[in-house]
């Protein structure tokens, strides 16, 4: 299936004023808009918008409406259930009385956003980040590495990054011409039968050597990592660093969930003086803050990598809104006096254990997150039944779909098949997993729980 054409968007005829519109100019007007209208060639969509398979989202949402199982448990999305704590909050509603705060910010993000950043990452670093040359604020992560492949790559330039893997790298690659070049992260061979920790998800070293060209321009890594909960550890990350210093190769190093880390958490950038040089660090207000819906982010590195970034952002979309980097600037200042990011910790910690105690009440095994607010766990011993209504499009996808599309069903809970983070060849890998949230109200994860109960019966010990 592809996405809804255009055609209803642009051939929209000028509308009547309500006040003069007949019932029956209306009804036409309803008609006109419903009827397909054929595209001229000329008008029609970019091959980078256009033609791709339905997303993930958009089948599991249409899942959820579709389901008898109203209202459904949502444990799919990676958003929270939840507010910022108050001091964010009133942060963000008193920047609004600042006429400052809302106009424009610097392109490159507020001066005190960037000295808060680099006063709090400090103690991360080793050293604090000059916060003219060495951060720059984007609109979320996501507009931020946008905006760092923008500054790097050319068309045919390779990136690579491993499986499975955020689901937005892949456009924004693509969009200046990069070809992408997959590694996948193996699961513990274990998975179905043994809960283990996310750290079994390993690389194939020499498989990555492999992957790199002379064509090799960036690699992307994301730790703690999305689906998988994973943290590399600091061996991994020196592999790694070292293939790409070896290859003059630029990490771009996805840490948004970087203050979720349950065990020790290195940054690739810190390991050595080399490789800060060629990494990028990409970080998330959304994600820090529980405020997915602010879109604010920023990107960290050496002022040779940085300055490009900024310039890729300035075309992009000029500067990010203002009023909530100021509140994130207040977040990040009053942080450590509201004991805010060890609650982060304790809170998520407790909301994994709370949730994940169905997993081994079902004798389903799941991998243990070691970071981050996903959790992986694998369905192999659930039997869908025979001849089971599945659509055609659920239908011709890997079994994960089909396991999403029954829990929606048949449970009303909604989670997120992992096969689409992988390419179609590697997507057998994930076949028996699930991605659940769990960054949810502890009532909604008890709720979640208590529908879950209902899988009993087909689940084959
Ligand atoms: C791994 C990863 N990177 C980046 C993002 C995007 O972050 P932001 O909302 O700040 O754009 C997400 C959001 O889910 C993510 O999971």
């Amino acid at each position: 299936m592809t996405f809804p054409t255009l055609s209803s968007l642009l051939f929209r005829r000028p509308l009547v004023a309500p006040a003069a519109a007949s019932t029956a100019t209306s009804l036409t007007r309803r008609a006109f808009h419903n009827t397909p209208l054929k595209m001229s060639a000329k008008l029609k969509p970019a091959a980078r918008v256009s033609g791709r398979r339905q997303d993930v989202w958009s089948i599991i949402n249409e899942a959820a409406a579709a389901s008898p199982k109203q209202p459904i448990v949502n444990m799919g999305q990676g958003f929270f259930g939840y507010n910022p704590p108050d001091f964010i909050l009133n942060a963000a509603k008193q920047a609004l009385d600042k006429v400052d705060c809302n106009q424009y910010s610097p392109t490159r993000g507020r001066p005190r956003l960037k000295q808060a950043i680099s006063d709090a990452y400090a103690p991360h670093w080793g050293r604090k980040l000059n916060p003219d040359t060495e951060i720059t604020i984007t609109t979320g992560a996501n507009e931020g590495m946008l905006s760092a492949f923008m500054a790097f790559i050319e068309e045919g330039d390779e990136v690579i990054i491993f499986e499975p893997f955020f689901d937005q790298y892949i456009s924004n690659i693509e969009m200046p011409g990069g070809k992408i070049v997959y590694v996948p992260m193996h699961p513990p061979k274990e998975g179905g039968t043994k809960t283990l920790s996310a750290a079994e998800w390993t690389i194939d070293f020499d498989e990555l050597e492999r992957a790199i060209t002379p064509k090799t321009k960036m690699l992307v890594l994301n730790t703690p990592h999305n689906p998988v909960g994973k943290v590399y550890s600091r061996e991994e990350l020196q592999k790694i660093a070292d293939l790409c210093l070896k290859n003059q190769i630029i990490i771009l190093s996805d840490e948004v969930y970087d203050r979720l880390f349950y065990v020790p958490f290195t940054r690739i950038a810190t390991l050595s003086p080399e490789v800060e040089k060629i990494t990028l660090t990409v970080g998330s207000a959304g994600k820090n803050f529980y405020a997915t819906g602010w879109r604010v982010g920023w990107l960290m590195g050496p002022p040779d990598l940085i300055q490009y970034v900024a310039a890729a952002h300035t075309r992009i979309c000029y500067s990010s809104v203002s009023p909530l980097q100021e509140a994130c600037a207040i977040g990040f200042e009053q942080a450590e006096k509201e004991n805010f990011w060890s609650t982060c910790v304790t809170d998520m910690q407790a909301k994994m254990r709370r949730f994940n105690a169905i997993w081994d009440e079902l004798g389903l095994p799941y991998s243990e997150p070691e970071g981050g607010y996903f959790v992986m766990a694998n369905l192999a011993k659930v039997t869908l039944p025979d001849g089971y209504p599945f659509p055609p499009h659920v239908a011709d996808r890997q079994r994960d779909f089909k396991l999403a599309w029954f829990l929606i069903q048949e449970l009303g809970v909604a989670a997120i098949p992992p096969s689409e983070f992988y390419t179609d060849e590697n997507a057998h890998i994930v076949a028996d997993y699930l991605r659940f949230a769990v960054c949810k109200d502890d009532k909604i994860l008890e709720e979640a729980k208590e529908r879950l109960r209902g899988l009993k019966k087909y689940i084959q010990q």
